[in-house]
C-alpha cells in the first residue's frame, strides 16, 4: 500500500490531496479571493495567503482522508512552473514534513500533472493518448505514451487559452479570473452574432495575441456609437469570443489526431472547465469516432489530486527527489 501527500502552491490555490494506490482519498482547495480587485494574482500576496492557508489545508487533507501523519509513505510538491514564491511555500512545507518523518520526496510538473488529471477517474485513457492542455499559463498538445513520458507537440506561440479569457473579460469590464465569467454569460448568448478572426498558424501551434486585439479593436468601435454597447450585449459578446477561443482549439486538436492518428483524446487544465469546450469537444469526438475523456470539475482548475496521482506513479518509478530539490519558475519536461 503506498499513501501519498501532495502539496500545490504554483499560483493561487493552496491545495493539498492525500492519494493511496492511485485513489484519490481527499483534494482540499483554499481559493485566494485577494486578487480579484487587483485584475490579476499578485505574487507577493499569493505567498502570503499560501502561508496563511497551508497548515490548515494540510490538516484538512489528512483528516478528510482519515490518515495519519506517520502513515504517508512519500510527500510530494509542485516543483514548477509557476510563480517563484509561491511555489516555494510548497516545497518547503513539503520538504520540512518529508526530514521530519524521515521519508522520500517526490517532485512533480504542474503541466504533466494537468495531463494526469485524467487518470484520477475509474474511466480512464489507455495509452498513448492525447491531451489538449489548456490552464492560465499554457496551451499544449500532449502525446502521452506512458504516465511518466510524455512530448509537447504543439504549444502557443503567445497567450495561453486562459489568459486569452481572462484578457478579454478584463477588456468587458470583469473581474480576474473572466473565463468563469465569459463561461456564464455566453451560456445566455449568440455565438454567431460577432466574428472574430482565426488566426493562421502552421503546425499544431497556436496563438491567441491576435484574438485579443481584434476584440480590443472592436469594442472600442462599437463604444464609439454606443457608449453601452458592452453592457446591451454583453451575452452574445462573450458567447462569440468563447466560440473562437473553442474552435481555435478544437481545430488543431483535430489536426493533431489526424497527423498522430490517435483516438484515445483527453482534454485538461482550467479551460476544460469551460461548457462550451467540454460541449463541443464531446460532439467532435462522437463525429470522428474518437474515445473522449474529460476530468471532473474539481481535478480542471488547480487541484493537489493531480499532483498527488503523478507522484504515485513516479513513487511507483523510484523517481524520488533529492530533500534538497528547489522549485524553479520555469522548466522543461
Ligand atoms: O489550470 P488553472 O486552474 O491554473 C493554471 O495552471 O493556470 O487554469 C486557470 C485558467 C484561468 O485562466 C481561468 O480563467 C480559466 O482557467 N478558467 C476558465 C473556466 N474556469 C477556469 N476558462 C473558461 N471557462 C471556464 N469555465
Ligand atoms: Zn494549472
Amino acid at each position: 500500500m503506498v499513501t501519498i501527500l501532495a502539496i500545490e502552491s504554483s499560483c493561487d490555490d493552496t491545495a493539498a490531496a492525500v492519494c493511496r494506490d492511485g485513489e484519490i482519498l481527499s483534494n482540499v482547495i483554499a481559493n485566494q479571493t485577494i486578487h480579484e480587485k487587483y485584475g490579476g494574482v499578485v505574487p507577493e500576496l499569493a505567498s502570503r495567503a499560501h502561508i496563511q492557508n497551508i497548515v490548515p489545508v494540510v490538516d484538512d487533507a489528512l483528516k478528510t482522508a482519515d490518515c495519519q501523519l506517520s502513515t504517508i509513505d512519500a510527500f510530494a510538491f509542485t516543483q514548477s512552473p509557476g510563480l517563484i514564491g509561491a511555489l516555494l511555500v510548497g516545497a518547503q512545507f513539503a520538504r520540512s514534513m518529508a526530514l521530519a518523518m524521515d521519508k522520500p520526496v517526490i517532485t512533480v510538473h504542474h503541466m504533466q500533472a494537468h495531463v494526469l488529471s485524467n487518470l484520477i477517474p475509474q474511466q480512464r485513457p489507455d495509452f498513448p493518448f492525447l491531451c489538449l492542455t489548456v490552464s492560465g499559463g499554457h496551451t499544449q498538445i500532449v502525446l502521452c505514451k506512458n504516465p511518466l513520458h510524455m512530448q509537447v507537440i504543439g504549444q502557443s506561440l503567445d497567450d495561453a487559452a486562459g489568459e486569452a479569457f481572462d484578457k478579454s473579460a478584463k477588456l468587458l469590464g470583469l473581474s480576474y479570473p473572466g473565463g468563469p465569467l465569459i463561461d456564464k454569460y455566453a451560456a445566455e448568448g449568440n455565438p454567431a452574432r460577432f466574428k472574430f478572426p482565426e488566426p493562421n498558424i502552421p503546425g499544431l501551434d497556436f496563438s491567441f495575441s491576435g484574438l485579443k486585439t481584434s476584440i480590443l479593436y472592436f469594442v472600442q468601435n462599437e463604444k464609439k456609437k454606443d457608449q453601452n454597447f458592452v453592457e446591451n450585449n454583453l451575452n452574445d459578446i462573450c458567447a462569440s469570443i468563447q466560440s473562437r477561443i473553442v474552435s481555435i482549439l478544437l481545430n488543431k486538436l483535430q489536426k493533431a489526431a489526424e497527423i498522430t492518428g490517435i483516438e484515445n483524446i483527453c482534454i485538461a487544465g482550467g479551460v476544460s472547465a469551460n461548457g462550451q469546450l467540454r460541449k463541443s469537444f464531446t460532439s467532435l469526438g462522437e463525429k470522428m469516432n474518437w474515445k473522449t475523456f474529460i476530468p471532473p470539475f474539481e481535478y480542471c482548475t488547480d487541484n493537489a489530486a493531480m499532483i498527488a496521482i503523478t507522484a504515485y506513479y513516479k513513487y511507483l518509478d523510484n523517481d524520488f527527489a533529492d530533500l534538497n530539490a528547489i522549485p524553479s519558475a520555469r522548466a522543461e519536461w
